[in-house]
């Protein structure tokens, strides 16, 4: 496995898991220390554990060296990040990186197989990198398996997945992933290399899109007084439609949906497709943290000087992911409208302050009562089961004015406003 971020690590946990054995690449000496310790260099439920009983298992093996990882294995999963370049386009500089390193080990035939979100046509390109980088003539298959796991619920998303996407030139390549991904649940697709890099990024943009689609329903409820939640209910319990993704808040965020809209319109473009409509489900996005700064000033007037208690920093619950989170976004604005922001996050709090550590006029605080002290509104920014469960009384009390502006839908406007505080949510009335 090449790469060893939220998916490489958690898929190459728990292929060991299974009872393979598995090397875990990653040139960055201090993240293989900890894995070595047997621990996560992040955070995310349930992994810690799966690394250390493979690691004293001996099934997984991290390593800086693709020459100890790369000649053993049967199957070398590219798996390094693919972040935007300023243009909108997936920047795959590591993943060619990888391609160069993993040819010049190359000792016999292996499946390379792309795993991580790489457009249309990028198997191709690093099937010719490798042929350039052969230090013999060795046969090898390209083959590509999007991991569509969620971050907060990895394990169970890679272990239980609706389906498994195999695309691959072989009969040799696809009998080998079929095999290797035996032990999983899921129907299989088995399709050619560039369909199942399509699939990936059509099914992020699609989610994004069912996001964008109730965000902008959810507008129009606060016009028409009704109720985004109940609509959201009403629609999803439509088979066809489904229940999940309808989410009303303030937008999606995080390491893929972000990224892959954009390099997902990149390529239509470059292929002369426009996508209007993933033009328009983006932009619905952006304007989704406009309008939450917009909500807060209208339930506390001008931001200048106001102190605001920001609770969530990561870009959705059960994660320290801080990429692209609505919550930062929206930290911006309002300090660019003069506030002053207390922020809490569980566990996100230090890559949060990484993240803003050119901003100043943040302060982040050890707990979300002290992120309230003497605050004019509590903005609620990431979805946190604590949050729900926090002694609203004693908020009050800390509070300057009691006024919660909610961007998850996370409370219950009955019994919040029974505790006398000013509520504001996302299409509810
Ligand atoms: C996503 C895809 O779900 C996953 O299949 C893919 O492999 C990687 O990208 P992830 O980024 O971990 O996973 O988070 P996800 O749970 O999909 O949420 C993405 C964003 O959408 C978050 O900011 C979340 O808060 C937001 N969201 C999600 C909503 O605003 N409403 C919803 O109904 C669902």
């Amino acid at each position: 496995m090449i790469g060893a971020g939220y998916v490489g690590l958690t898929s190459a946990a728990i292929l060991a898991d299974l009872g393979n054995t598995v090397w875990a690449v990653r040139k960055d000496i201090e993240t293989i220390e900890i894995i070595k310790r047997g621990e996560a260099p992040f955070y995310e439920p349930g992994l810690a554990e799966i690394i250390k009983r493979n690691i004293e298992a001996g099934r997984l093996i991290p390593t800086i060296e693709y020459k100890e990882a790369v000649p053993p294995a049967e199957v070398v999963f590219i798996c390094v990040g693919t972040p935007s370049l300023p243009n909108g386009e997936a920047d795959l500089s590591q993943v060619f990186a990888a391609a160069e390193e993993i040819a010049q080990n190359l000792n016999g035939y292996k499946v390379i197989v792309d795993k991580s979100t790489v457009p249309v046509g990028t198997a191709e390109k690093v099937k010719e990198i490798i042929r350039k980088n052969l230090p013999e003539n060795i046969s090898f298959d390209m083959a590509s398996c999007p991991e569509f796991l969620r971050e907060g619920q990895a394990i169970s998303d890679m272990l239980n997945p609706d389906r498994v996407v195999i695309g691959a030139e072989t009969e040799r390549a696809k009998s080998l992933l079929l095999k290797l991904h035996e032990p999983l649940s899921g129907e299989r697709v088995v399709t050619d290399i560039k369909t199942a890099e399509l699939i990936k990024y059509a099914s992020n943009a699609f989610l994004a899109t069912k996001i964008s689609f109730i965000n902008e329903v959810a507008r129009l409820c606060e016009t028409v007084e009704a109720d985004v939640e109940d609509v959201a209910r009403g629609m999803g319990l439509d088979k066809r439609i489904g229940r999940s993704f309808l989410k009303a808040g303030v937008g999606w965020g995080g390491s893929c949906f972000p990224k892959d809209t954009r390099a997902l319109c990149f390529i239509a473009n470059d292929s002369g497709h426009t996508f209007p409509l993933l033009k328009a489900v983006i932009e619905v996005n952006n304007e989704q943290r406009r309008r939450f700064v917009q909500k807060l000033k209208a339930a506390i007037g001008p931001l200048q000087d106001k102190i605001i208690t920001v609770l969530g920093l990561a870009f959705k619950a059960n994660t320290d992911d801080v990429r692209e989170s609505a919550s930062l976004e929206i930290i911006k604005l309002l300090l660019s409208e003069g506030a002053k922001i207390q922020a809490f996050d569980p566990m996100a709090g230090k890559n949060a302050q990484m993240a803003l550590k050119e901003v100043s006029g943040v302060v982040f605080c050890q707990d979300a009562m002290s992120a309230c002290q003497d605050a004019h509104a509590v903005a609620i920014l990431t979805e946190w089961e604590e949050f729900k469960n926090l002694d609203w009384p004693v908020v009050k009390k800390v509070l300057k004015q009691p006024i919660v502006v909610d961007g998850r839908n996370l409370l219950d406007p009955e019994s919040i406003r029974a505790k006398g505080f000013l509520y504001f949510s996302i299409g509810r009335p």
